[in-house]
């Protein structure tokens, strides 16, 4: 039986009504660049965190092998499955979907390419190391892993800005993310409104944390779970080789 996690089933519960909506057109454009990974994957392709699949969607439009996109929410994981059961039967018949978390997942060296984005930071650092540890046994000698890298430090000071907006018929939905320091982590408050004619017919909130990491403590980290970085892409995307052992 596949595991469940407890403690995170039920997060997103808010935003994920919210998430493709307002977040959509913007993370799908940018996990466009992992379209030539994906078309050049020959064993599998595993991405961990999944969400609604926006990403995935990328992938497995790229690609010819089989996808395991874990996602251990049960409100990303709905939005996910609705989206591969509208993608037709091809897509639904080659990504496997794992309810349990990165570090509770059960597939060793079935990939040659690996992607994690926007889940990283999220994690507390006991956790993140588990990750990479679980990222470096699904994949194959030489396989490549795509990570966004996650905030190097804690704010300066309390910001608040617009975290997306977007017209749904009649209705304008809009997103507004505070950040602050809490300890040794990122809170982060969204705050989603919905305006019809102007007027506030709905506003909900959902808190999250993220963990900063400096560029040394990632570099160490990721050595040592048995990756070394690879050259190119955009700063905030790091490419990764899985070496051929554990150091
Ligand atoms: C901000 S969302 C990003 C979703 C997707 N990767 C994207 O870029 O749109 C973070 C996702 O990571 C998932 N997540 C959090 N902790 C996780 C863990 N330990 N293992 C796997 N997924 C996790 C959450 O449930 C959530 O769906």
């Amino acid at each position: 039986m596949e595991q469940v996690a407890p403690e995170i089933q039920g997060a997103y519960a808010v935003s994920a009504e919210f998430y493709d909506v307002l977040h959509g057109a913007q993370y799908r454009r940018h996990a466009l660049a992992l379209s030539g990974p994906a078309a050049a994957a020959r064993v599998g392709i595993v991405e961990l965190g999944a969400g609604t699949g926006l990403v995935t969607g990328v992938l497995v439009d790229a690609s010819s092998v089989p996808v395991h996109a874990v996602e251990p929410a049960a409100a990303m994981r709905t939005v996910l499955l609705s989206r591969l059961a509208a993608a037709g039967p091809e897509a639904l018949g080659r990504v496997t979907v794992h309810t349990c978390r990165a570090q509770q997942l059960d597939l060793p060296a079935r990939a040659d390419l690996a992607v994690c984005f926007r889940v990283i930071a999220g994690l507390p650092p006991a956790e993140r190391r588990e990750v990479w540890r679980a990222l470096a046994d699904c994949l194959l000698p030489g396989g490549l892993l795509f990570v966004d890298r996650p905030p190097a430090a804690l704010p300066a000071g309390p910001g608040r800005r617009r975290a997306g907006r977007a017209r749904v018929g009649s209705d304008v939905y809009t997103a507004w993310l505070t950040e602050r320091t809490e300890s040794d982590r990122i809170r982060l408050d969204y705050l989603y409104l919905v305006h019809r004619r102007g007027r506030e017919i709905r506003r909900a909130r959902e808190t999250f944390h993220q963990w900063p990491l400096t560029d040394e403590e990632l570099a160490r980290e990721l050595g040592e779970a048995g990756f070394r970085p690879q050259d190119g892409r955009s700063p905030d995307v790091l490419r990764l080789r899985r070496l051929g052992r554990r150091w």
